[in-house]
């Protein structure tokens, strides 16, 4: 008998990451011509920044001091090297975590990995942890994987995009195991105040539950907003917080990111340790990348000032521009690189064919909302507003014009 094709494990059907799935269809069309404005992803170098000069001669430098004999190329401690995971640790107390203890902080290839081992540790068949809604997409991609259910909460977006506790309240049930906080928040660039995180504390205490702190864009704020770490105010409630060098330091391709336990009663003992066991399976993060956390945590910091100038520059024209589209209308990005606007549409049409009309009639490529979450009855989109001035008022004076075209195609005029 002929080979037969072999089929995908039914659980990757389910697994969906829009930011990167709506590039196939914009690189097609970008094959016949067309040119394409990319608004659709968080990669800070694919545009006019770069990894911090002094962040890469460290990096040099290991690689050619042959004095040292520096051994990058061996396989090194699962949970990270010393040098970096001390200076995660001194970071993580100059921002206020109480107590930090080396064998609480774990070095990962990538926030990415870190949140996915902890989701591999925690989760049985059936459980379930509440996600942010909206939400990065890495956390509901990634429970079904290990059998879990999704259970969105709306974040509210007449309130700045907060927490609100009702609705917590109502998502819970008796196979919570874990609430994810993003903040700042992708995809709206919220920052949660201090009232809402006491909420989540006194949420998780209550119903037993991890909070996971995800936290990849904590220097990317606006307006003089301040970040707070969930784990600085959770008492004794545990916290995993996590982190990286991929925004804030311009590093997304080095896959450089950590966890940070807390958990100063032991109620996660054994979550903690069935991290450790699975990050020893996998041997090791990349070795020689994990000298960057030294140099970026501890070096000068001129470059991200810098860099936040021209992302708030960039965050203004799109608050100001998007709001000026009748049917749109977008909270104010308090931090990361991201709006997420609301754009109203007419019956039967969701905002994902809205944002496909949008790409292939002017080429502007941003993301659906439905590749978040959108509470019921609302659609959005997620712009990423990292692309130079001038690219960003050309394409949202595409959006302005397309959207005027496309209500008058459907007969529709926005309240
Ligand atoms: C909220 C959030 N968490 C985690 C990540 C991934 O981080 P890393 O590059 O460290 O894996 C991203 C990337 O866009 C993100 O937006």
């Amino acid at each position: 008998m002929a080979f037969q094709p072999i089929q995908a494990a039914v659980r990757t059907k389910n697994v969906k990451y829009a930011v990167r799935d709506v590039v196939i269809k914009a690189q097609e069309l970008e094959s016949k011509g067309k040119k394409i404005l990319y608004l659709n992803i968080g990669d800070p170098p694919a545009f006019d920044l770069d990894t911090p000069e002094h962040i890469k001669q460290a990096l040099i430098d290991k690689l050619s001091n042959r004095e040292a004999r520096p051994r990058v190329a061996t396989y090194c401690d699962s949970m990270g090297i010393k040098q970096a995971r001390e200076a995660v640790l001194a970071y993580a107390t100059r921002k206020g975590l109480p107590d930090v203890k080396l064998e609480e902080v774990m070095i990962a290839a990538g926030a990415s990995e870190a949140i996915t081992l902890a989701i591999a540790a925690l989760l049985n068949p059936g459980e379930n942890i509440l996600t942010p809604c909206p939400g990065y997409p890495l956390y509901t991609g990634q429970i079904p994987v290990y059998g879990g259910e999704l259970r969105p909460y709306c974040l509210d977006e007449d309130n700045d995009w907060q927490i609100d506790l009702d609705e917590l309240e109502r998502k819970v049930n008796s196979k919570s195991r874990a609430i994810v906080v993003i903040n700042p928040n992708n995809p709206t660039g919220a920052v949660f105040n201090q009232e809402s995180l006491l909420k989540v504390v006194r949420f998780a205490e209550k119903h037993n539950l991890i909070i996971f702190s995800d936290e990849i864009y904590d220097q990317i704020l606006f307006d003089g907003e301040k970040h707070i770490s969930l784990a600085e105010i959770s008492g004794d409630i545990p916290v995993l917080t996590f982190n990286g060098l991929s925004k804030n330091y311009v590093m997304p391709g080095w896959r450089v990111g950590w966890v940070i336990v807390h958990d100063p009663r032991g109620y996660i003992k054994d979550v903690v340790e069935g991290m450790k066991q699975l990050m020893r399976c996998r041997l090791c993060s990349p070795h020689l990348q994990q000298y960057a956390i030294k140099a970026a945590l501890e070096g000068s910091h001129e470059p991200l000032r810098q860099m936040l100038i021209k992302f708030k520059e960039r965050r203004d024209i799109t608050y100001q521009m998007l709001n000026e589209v009748p049917g749109i209308s977008c909270v104010k990005p308090r931090g990361a690189f991201y709006a997420y606007p609301r754009v109203q549409l007419p019956d039967g049409i969701d905002d994902n064919r809205f944002c496909l009309e949008l790409l292939e009639e002017t080429g502007v490529l941003v993301v659906f909302g439905g590749g978040f979450g959108n509470a019921p009855g609302t659609q959005h989109f997620r712009v990423v507003f990292l692309p130079e001035p001038s690219v960003l008022r050309e394409a949202y004076g595409k959006i302005a014009d397309f959207t005027a075209a496309f209500y008058k195609k459907h007969s529709f005029t926005p309240a």
